[in-house]
């Protein structure tokens, strides 16, 4: 007798990155999710064309996207990357405020990630060293990295994961861009997983 398999039709889910720079997390993720059958890294998107991080997904044959600015003020590219079916965005590194077409069409489903533990060394101005050099001259005992929601504000929205790590002594910028990097790398994707599959109707 021929028993009928049941193969439940399980979309995959969508992701896009966006990315302004080295892309050394936007690499993290397509590694991470690469045999991953439920969650795809379909589309890089940058606002820069010279963006390292294009390179990394031309190696990985992944498609790409460069963003013009005057439209993607206008309506964030929503419509165009709903047709592509993306699901879900990942910010890792990327410089621009998201614009509201794109927070409604995309309602909680847009990540970022922060290398200290906000709510402190947030908002405009605050990336790269400029967020390692505030927390070794307010003389803080610990930094670390946050991962939240998206919001209409920069690193604003709901947090979703942080962890610390004990500041040493001698501490410089560069330590401390190195070490966030490193739980940056470990984190990220796990924790947009977790997140995914916990949400499955993303
Ligand atoms: C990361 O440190 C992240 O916290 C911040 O931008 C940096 C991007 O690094 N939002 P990379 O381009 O992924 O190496």
């Amino acid at each position: 007798m021929n028993k009928e398999v049941f193969k439940p039709n399980i979309k995959t889910i969508s992701v896009a990155i966006f990315a302004s720079g080295q892309g050394s997390n936007a690499k993290q993720f397509i590694h991470f999710f690469r045999n991953n059958s439920k969650i795809k890294i379909n589309l890089i998107v940058s606002n820069k064309s010279q963006a390292g991080v294009l390179s990394i997904a031309a190696n990985e044959q992944i498609p790409t996207l460069i963003l013009e600015k005057n439209k993607f003020f206008e309506d964030g590219y929503a419509t165009y990357l709903k047709s592509l079916g993306i699901d879900f965005i990942v910010l890792a590194g990327f410089l621009w405020m998201i614009p509201e077409p794109l927070l409604v069409a995309f309602p909680n489903k847009i990540v970022n990630i922060h290398p200290a533990l906000l709510p402190r060394y947030g908002g405009k101005g605050m990336y790269g060293k400029a967020v390692h050099q505030a927390v070794l001259a307010a003389e803080e005992k610990e930094s670390g990295i946050t991962i939240h929601y998206v919001d209409e504000k920069y690193d604003n929205g709901q947090i979703i994961f942080q962890k610390k790590f004990r500041l040493q002594k001698n501490e410089t910028a560069e330590s401390l861009e190195e070490k966030v990097h490193h739980l940056e790398h470990a984190f990220y994707p796990k924790i947009v997983e977790k997140l995914l599959m916990k949400n499955q109707k993303v």
